[in-house]
C-alpha cells in the first residue's frame, strides 16, 4: 500500500511541474560517449559541460590570436548603454570586454551554472574594478534573468552543453527587450581542421534547426572567425 501511494505522489509531482511531459519527450536517452552526456537533442548527442577546473584554458594568452576574439566582440557592434547577457561567462573573458565595452550606463549580466566559475568571475571582475558588470548562478534549465531587459545574449562556446537548451533558450528569450538578439557563438563542425572535439562543436544548420523552434528569425551569419561562426538571431516580434 505505501508503495502504491508513493508511486501515485511520484506521478502527481511530475504532472505538477510544468513542460514536464514536454520535456520528457523533448530528449532521448542513450549511453554516453567519451565527450557526451548520452542525452539527444534533435539529432545531437549534448557534449559534456566545460568544468571549472579548465578556467584556465579560458584565459590562456593564445585566446586572443587563436580565436580573434577582437573580431568576435567588434561583430556584436557593441556600444555604451547596451544591456547584454553572457550565458555560460565562464571566468568572464568576454563579459569583462563587453562590460568596459558598454561602459557607464551599460551592464553585463553574466550568468554561468557552476558556483566556482561565478566566484572566479566575481574575484577578476572586482580586481579591473567592474562595477557594471553582474554575476548570477543560473540553473540549468533556466537563466534565471528579469523578463524583457536584455539587448543581446551572447553564447560563446556553450550552448552544445546545456543540459536543457530549450528550455535555457526559452528562458532567455523571456529576458530579451522586443528588438532583442540571441548570439550563438560555436566552432564550426562543418570545418574539420578546427582542432575541437566533435561533441563542442555544431553546424550552422544544426544551431538554425535548435533556434528557430522558437520566436527568433535568423538574421546573419558571420564567418570571419578562425575556429567559429557567429550565428545572430532577432527575437520575432508579436504579431498586432
Ligand atoms: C566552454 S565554457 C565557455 C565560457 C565562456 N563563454 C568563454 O567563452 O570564455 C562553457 C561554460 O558554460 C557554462 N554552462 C553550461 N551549462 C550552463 C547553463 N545551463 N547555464 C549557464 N551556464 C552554463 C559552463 O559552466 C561553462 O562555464
Amino acid at each position: 500500500m505505501c508503495v502504491l501511494f508513493a508511486v501515485l505522489a511520484l506521478v502527481v509531482s511530475i504532472q505538477a511541474i510544468p513542460g514536464a511531459h514536454a520535456a520528457e519527450t523533448r530528449y532521448l536517452q542513450r549511453a554516453p560517449s567519451a565527450d557526451g552526456i548520452g542525452k539527444r537533442y534533435m539529432g545531437r548527442e549534448i557534449s559534456a559541460v566545460m568544468g571549472w577546473q579548465g578556467a584556465a584554458w579560458l584565459e590562456r594568452s593564445a585566446r586572443e590570436q587563436e580565436e580573434r576574439t577582437d573580431l568576435l566582440l567588434a561583430a556584436l557592434a557593441l556600444r555604451p548603454g547596451l544591456h547584454v547577457a553572457d550565458i555560460g561567462a565562464g571566468t568572464g573573458y568576454l563579459a569583462r570586454r563587453i562590460a568596459a565595452a558598454v561602459a557607464p550606463h551599460g551592464k553585463v549580466y553574466a550568468v554561468d551554472v557552476q558556483p566556482q566559475m561565478v566566484r572566479l568571475l566575481e574575484t577578476r571582475a572586482a580586481a579591473e574594478g567592474l562595477t557594471n558588470l553582474l554575476p548570477s548562478l543560473g540553473a540549468p534549465a533556466d537563466v534565471g534573468l528579469p523578463a524583457g531587459v536584455v539587448d543581446i545574449a551572447l553564447m560563446v562556446d556553450v550552448y552544445h552543453e546545456l543540459e536543457f537548451p530549450h528550455e535555457v533558450l526559452a528562458s532567455i528569450l523571456r529576458a530579451l527587450k522586443p528588438d532583442g538578439r540571441v548570439v550563438f557563438v560555436e566552432y564550426r563542425a562543418e570545418d574539420p581542421a578546427v582542432p575541437i572535439k566533435a561533441l563542442h562543436k555544431m553546424s550552422v544548420a544544426q544551431i538554425r534547426r535548435e533556434a528557430e523552434v522558437h520566436a527568433l528569425d535568423w538574421e546573419r551569419t558571420v564567418d570571419t572567425l578562425p575556429w567559429q561562426h557567429l550565428v545572430v538571431f532577432r527575437k520575432r516580434q508579436a504579431s498586432p
